[in-house]
């Protein structure tokens, strides 16, 4: 299903002519397609019918409240991995118990303020944070509910900075400690063990790694009952990957054949958290053209979104496509496509065969819904820009362009200053 496609020669997101949401509201600015988040969702959702699951929604890759209701609506609960996604997360509705918190380094405020609100699971990265949930449960005279996140020690296959589940890497709690760490747990009077939890990193576009990750956490969960600790829940994290460019990742089908067989054999209520997969394609990001220069043999366009808007490319040196808003036949021209940031990382595509685009014209950058706006800054005291989101022939902002006075919020001038 395609959501954003040339409808009279201008690009469109479901029945809108970006265009018109360009010059209307300015750029930069995100558009998200409604009918393409709930296509993602149910499409996950779908490929394990028939086997208990629960899909917690990745916030990290979008934390717009317009997008986790969306997901909320269809039944989807959400991984947090901070007291402010945690926020977030209540504040857009989720029901506590479906919120799961990961992450290698919760805060004794954030473990009260997530006990609190009586969640599903903390996924547990090591024996210190064990120990810290222990003390802030005894404390508040609570039982926390807990899985440990293993680390298998599988090559994802993907890029280094989004691999987690090797040993190298700081996640999760090596395998070959994870029994110990769990007799531990059953002995902490505030703990309760109701899981166990894997997430092997990101973007990962073979079935493989995946596969071998759960066998595994298998072999790890009889281990366990063979010292009479059981589990519940086997939350296995997220990472499916999306097309950028010419990737050709599983389906949420092929995913799901290729784990069905042990994950059924388990018997266990299954936890996804997809970020990726729900939101990537389901957003571009509009930028309109400043300038074009050229210097020897190189050409530049200048456009007026950048790396504070969109920071894959400088970060992982991400791949996104880029299409002229306005549909273009005839020849190409090979183009770096940078933004207006004092730093060299500040672009979107290097050498990259695109049509001419004039001063003024408009384009869409493509697969920037997940890890795009919730990874911009205010670098260059840019404000972030406006959110939007399409539903059929309509749209609305989701989130207002920031403003000047936004970026000085909460500065203040000493007194010793003034
Ligand atoms: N669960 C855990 C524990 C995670 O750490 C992550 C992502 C996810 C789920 C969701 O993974 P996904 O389904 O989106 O692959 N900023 C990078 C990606 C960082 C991923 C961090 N963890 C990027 O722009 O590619």
């Amino acid at each position: 299903m395609q959501y954003f496609t040339y409808q009279n020669q201008e690009l469109s997101c479901e029945q809108v002519p970006l265009k018109e949401i360009a010059q209307k509201l300015g750029t930069p600015a995100y558009v998200y397609s409604y009918a393409a988040l709930k296509h993602q969702f149910t499409s996950f959702t779908q490929a394990f019918s028939g086997i208990d699951h629960l899909i917690c929604f990745s916030m990290k890759a979008n934390s717009n409240a317009a997008i986790l209701k969306t997901f909320i609506n269809l039944g989807s609960g959400i991984d947090v991995v901070t007291g402010g996604e945690l926020y977030r997360a209540l504040k857009a509705g989720c029901p506590a118990n479906k919120i799961v918190f990961s992450g290698v380094g919760k805060s004794d405020s954030e473990i009260e303020m997530a006990l609190n609100a009586g969640i599903l699971q903390f996924n547990v990265e090591s024996i210190d944070e064990l120990s810290a949930i222990q003390n802030v449960a005894a404390r508040l005279n609570k039982k926390a509910p807990i899985a440990l996140r293993v680390n298998p020690d599988v090559d994802p296959k993907t890029h280094a900075y989004i691999s987690t589940g090797l040993k190298k890497s700081k996640f999760g709690i090596s395998h070959e400690k994870t029994v110990d760490t769990y007799k531990k747990a059953r002995d902490m009077a505030n703990i309760e063990i109701v899981g166990i939890d894997c997430h092997i990193g990101s973007q990962l576009t073979t079935t493989a790694p995946f596969v071998e990750a759960l066998g595994k956490v298998k072999n790890l969960i009889n281990a366990l009952k063979a010292e009479g600790i059981t589990v519940r829940h086997l939350d296995f994290g997220g990472g499916l990957g999306i097309t950028y460019n010419n990737e050709t990742p599983p389906s949420p089908a092929d995913y799901a054949a290729a784990l069905k067989g042990i994950m059924t054999e388990l018997g266990l209520k299954l936890i996804f958290e997809p970020g990726r997969f729900l939101v990537g394609n389901t957003g571009v990001l509009l930028t309109k053209v400043l300038y074009n220069k050229g210097r020897d043999n190189k050409k530049f366009v200048i456009v007026d979104a950048a790396s504070n808007d969109l920071m894959r490319p400088a970060m992982y040196d991400a791949y996104h496509d880029i299409k002229p808003l306005s549909q273009k036949t005839g020849e190409t021209q090979v183009v770096d496509v940078v933004g207006p940031i004092c730093e060299t990382g500040d672009f979107f595509a290097h050498d990259r065969a695109l049509p001419a685009l004039s001063n003024g014209e408009y384009a869409a950058i493509m697969s920037a819904g997940a890890y795009g706006f919730s990874m911009s800054s205010t670098y260059n005291s840019r404000p972030r820009a406006v959110e939007v989101m399409v539903n059929g022939k309509d749209y609305e902002i989701v989130r207002e362009r920031e403003t000047l006075e936004d970026l000085v919020k909460g500065e203040k001038i000493p007194s010793f200053l003034k």
